[in-house]
């Protein structure tokens, strides 16, 4: 049997060794964990609704007339008035036939594989896929086929290479390096190839196009056969929870096959109302992706001026790549003590030798918000040449 003090200190000694702050306050631009009060630049509730009032009403409202659990699966008697209405109103919003309310987008993912894969079918898969898509794709039994980074060519090929069931699975903005996959091509090649494409547009639904549909409307297309559109609704929703959207037969097939779909408690209701009212506020309330788009040219502007290396990213996800664990680490902590939180995103999260400080911006950050950080990276963060 394995030591596992042995393991950990070894962790410990690559500086790869993961703690959690404790968060006294809710999440928000400006919080308190660990007794103190700090800046950040960390969480995924890049349009600042997890705490906002309207949503917070919404959900004590959920809570007093459905109670506080569901009670069971959506198959039994989980699947409340709310569940139903977040689903239609959802697949209204992205344009879609249906769409179907899973726990977490980590199981969603896992439900559409495992439902549509199996041991004689192939999945593809960037590299940089989250690791619940890779997951996702493991746990199908598919034969598995990863193409380099956002390159169409090499997917092309190894598509080409196969007969049966396929599925290309890629992030639509990528969780860790904040670009976007090239969707256009990608359901080209979907369509070419006769294969489907899941998107997980986790980091994209509520944040990009000008109405807040995601991946998908930033480049002027709408979800539907082949492509499957998962989003999220614990990031720009501010809430819990995640879905996929697609065409009647695929949401008629999941609810039949999909595992993780199946066999487990619905969403509380008062989560699905909650969400109905962060859909209200991501359509009508525009100025916060115009908010998002200030600060992140802002911030682009300066650590670009500063000297860091940034990614092609023009997302809220803004990583500054400084290579080794340990030197992502020590800025982390010296952000940490000027009274700023950004992240230390080390491997296996991202590959060896790109560790980076990953800054997410917020609509409800303010010019002054940037200009700290900037202040606090020229300060206390040596600029790096890139690892990549
Ligand atoms: C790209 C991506 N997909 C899926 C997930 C998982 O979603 P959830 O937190 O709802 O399980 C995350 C992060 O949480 C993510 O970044």
């Amino acid at each position: 049997m394995r030591k596992l003090h042995e393991v950990l200190n070894e962790r410990r000694a690559q500086h790869l060794y993961r703690t959690r702050r404790i968060l006294e306050s809710p999440q928000g631009v400006e919080l308190r964990a660990d007794g103190a009060d700090l800046l950040s630049f960390c969480s995924n509730d890049y349009l600042g609704l997890a705490n906002d009032a309207r949503v917070i009403a919404a959900f004590k409202a959920g809570a007093e007339a459905y109670g506080v659990g569901s009670g069971s699966s959506h198959l039994i008697t989980g699947h409340q008035r709310p569940h139903h209405a977040l689903e239609e109103e959802i697949a209204a919003f992205v344009g879609t036939e249906r769409a179907l309310l899973f726990s977490t987008g980590y199981m969603a993912n896992l439900g559409v594989a495992g439902a549509l894969l199996d041991r004689r079918a192939t999945a593809f898969e960037d590299k940089l896929n989250h690791a619940s898509l890779i997951d996702a794709a493991r746990l199908s039994g598919a034969a598995v086929k990863r193409y380099p980074h956002l390159d169409m060519t090499q997917l092309a090929a190894r598509l080409a290479t196969v007969q049966g069931e396929k599925l290309i699975l890629t992030d639509g903005v990528f969780s860790m390096d904040g670009d976007v996959a090239p969707l256009p091509q990608l359901v080209a090649l979907a369509g070419q190839h006769d294969a489907r494409l899941l998107v997980d547009d986790a980091h994209g639904i509520g944040v990009l196009g000008a109405g807040g549909r995601g991946s998908f409307e930033h480049f002027g297309l709408r979800p539907g056969n082949p492509a499957i559109l998962l989003g999220t609704l614990g990031k720009a929703f501010g809430t819990f929870g995640a879905f996929i959207a697609g065409d009647d037969d695929l949401i008629e097939y999941l609810i039949q096959q999909a595992r993780t779909y199946i066999y487990t408690t619905a969403l509380p209701p008062a989560v699905a109302e909650a969400t109905r009212a962060s859909l209200r506020i991501i359509q009508e309330e525009g100025w916060r992706r115009e908010a998002l788009k200030e600060r992140i040219t802002e911030f682009r502007a300066g650590a670009t001026q500063l000297g860091f290396a940034l990614l092609d990213s023009s997302t809220p996800i803004q990583p500054v790549i400084l290579g080794d664990a340990e030197a992502a680490v020590t800025a982390s902590e010296a952000l940490r003590a000027r009274g700023i939180l950004v992240p230390a995103i080390r491997p296996p999260t991202v590959p060896a030798g790109s560790a980076r400080l990953r800054v997410s911006f917020c609509s409800l950050h303010t010019a002054s918000h940037v200009e700290r950080l900037l202040e606090a990276l020229a300060d206390a963060v040596q600029t790096q040449t890139p690892a990549a």
